[in-house]
């Protein structure tokens, strides 16, 4: 036999022995006390939407016990998990997705009743799982220039390592310095609950911040280790502030959308499309659709059921129709072409993409872009063909009769002290990649380019 075979094979020669992940115990892996508060969406001084729990979110709470977090870590760092889930969206930061179809300790945790139970509780209304690909989805921040750097430097065991920290970094303030931030936002999904897997002593930043109705922002301090934080972050706009100080940050998340039918889903996936495996992203998304689709209609159909005469009240009936239609209509228009997506991540960039609101404030203040913004729709040189115009359409008509208009960052009414143009209604409609195609034709974004 060969040697050198033999050693391969033997255990005590190979890493393998670390690398068989465990199954899952609620009695070992778990150790959960409820949050210590919950703030309210009364208490932001917040409106409470058809959407939204009164619950806007937690404070960090414990989840998993010093066993769970090493098992968690273990299942996440096997070879085929690293291999088949891991990128770098960001310098210095290494994202997993999908890691639920590779390790079943992650599945089994995160869909277990019990767990299940407590991030219904904490956030007080019945919630299900967005869609597999969102359970799990992991930050990692770790030295490292490329993947594969990054990924030999993660350990089962959490680092207590600190990093030095400048005078300049532990005065640091997220709300004035804004370069060390993940800047106000919204996120694509309703609920979302971030759970820390790393030691959090001497760390430096981490929390989130809610703006408040006043314009005030509201400080959550971030988990720590084992611990985590649920939030309604489709309905609250928060930011985060980047941390610093520790050598590994690694949290993980998985995001929820409300079970209970007749309350709207609020989910878009424009947050997740840059990085996500559009095939399969697709495919799960039109499925997970499709089931609260048919929730919602086995629900209404139930109701009449029992009393027939409701369907003799047109406006509930009208209700279900214009919702479901609106429903299915955004399903489809969140599934841009992998094709065209890539394109045009290609020609503008990965950074740009999320940074297509901001773009948008800043094109507003060109002394060029009403004229240019009106002549590309005036004349549609963009997409001459594409179903957008019909939106933008029928977002123009709502804006006529007074109503409001969903968007990904919130319900809104027009305050109509400009026309509403092409690249109003494809940021509403969280299609950033769009936009910036948008903005490219109608001459605005080379203006906006000369003077970034
Ligand atoms: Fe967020």
């Amino acid at each position: 036999m060969n040697p050198f075979l033999w050693l391969k094979v033997w255990p005590w020669g190979s890493t393998d022995s670390t690398e068989e992940e465990e199954t899952f115990d609620p009695r070992i892996h778990l150790d959960y006390s409820p949050p210590q508060k919950k703030i309210t969406m009364q208490e932001l001084l917040l409106n409470q939407s058809a959407a939204a729990s009164l619950i806007a979110g937690t404070t960090p709470f414990p989840l998993l016990s010093r066993e769970g977090v090493r098992a968690y870590r273990r299942a996440l760092f096997q070879k085929k998990v690293l291999e088949e889930c891991a990128s770098s969206p960001f310098p210095g930061t290494l994202a997993l997705r999908d890691v639920e179809k590779q390790s079943k300790f992650i599945k089994d945790f995160w869909t277990h009743p019990e767990t299940m139970r407590i991030v219904c509780e904490a956030m007080g209304v019945p919630l299900d799982v967005i869609m597999p690909t969102e359970i799990g989805h992991t930050n990692i921040q770790v030295e490292g220039a490329s993947v594969s750097e990054m990924t030999k430097n993660l350990n089962v065991e959490p680092t207590t390592e600190k990093v030095e920290l400048t005078a300049e970094e532990r005065a640091y303030d997220p709300l004035k310095d804004t370069s060390t931030i993940i800047p106000w936002h919204y996120d694509s999904y309703p609920y979302v609950c971030v759970l820390m897997l790393s030691e959090t002593e001497g760390m430096v930043g981490g929390e989130t911040y809610i703006k408040k109705g006043d314009g005030t922002a509201k400080k959550v301090e971030g988990p720590q280790i084992g611990h985590a934080v649920m939030l309604q972050g489709g309905e609250v706009e928060h930011l985060a502030a980047r941390a610093k100080g520790v050598k590994e940050r690694i949290s993980t998340i998985t995001s929820y959308r409300s079970a209970v039918p007749t309350i709207y889903d609020s989910s878009y996936m424009t947050n997740v499309r840059p990085y996500a495996n559009l095939n399969s992203l697709y495919t799960e998304w039109t499925q997970y659709r499709l089931r609260k689709l048919k929730d919602e209609i086995t629900h209404y159909l139930n109701r009449v059921e029992e009393e027939p005469e409701l369907v003799l009240d047109g406006a509930a009936l009208e209700k279900l129709v214009a919702e479901q239609t609106d429903y299915l209509q955004r399903t489809l228009r969140q599934m841009i072409a992998p094709k065209e997506h890539q394109r045009i991540l290609k020609a503008y960039g990965r950074a740009v993409y999320y940074e297509a609101p901001k773009i948008w404030r800043t094109v507003q203040s060109l002394p060029e872009f009403e004229e240019l913004a009106s002549s590309a729709d005036k004349n549609r040189t963009w997409m001459p063909e594409s179903v957008y115009w019909m939106d933008l359409q029928s977002s123009n008509e709502a804006i006529r009769l007074g109503r409001s208009l969903k968007a990904t960052m919130g319900t809104f009414t027009w305050d109509k002290k400009r026309e509403y143009y092409m690249g109003d209604e494809l940021l509403r409609q969280g299609l950033n990649e769009l936009f910036l195609d948008w903005l490219g034709t109608s001459g605005l974004w080379d203006i906006y380019h000369k003077q970034a």
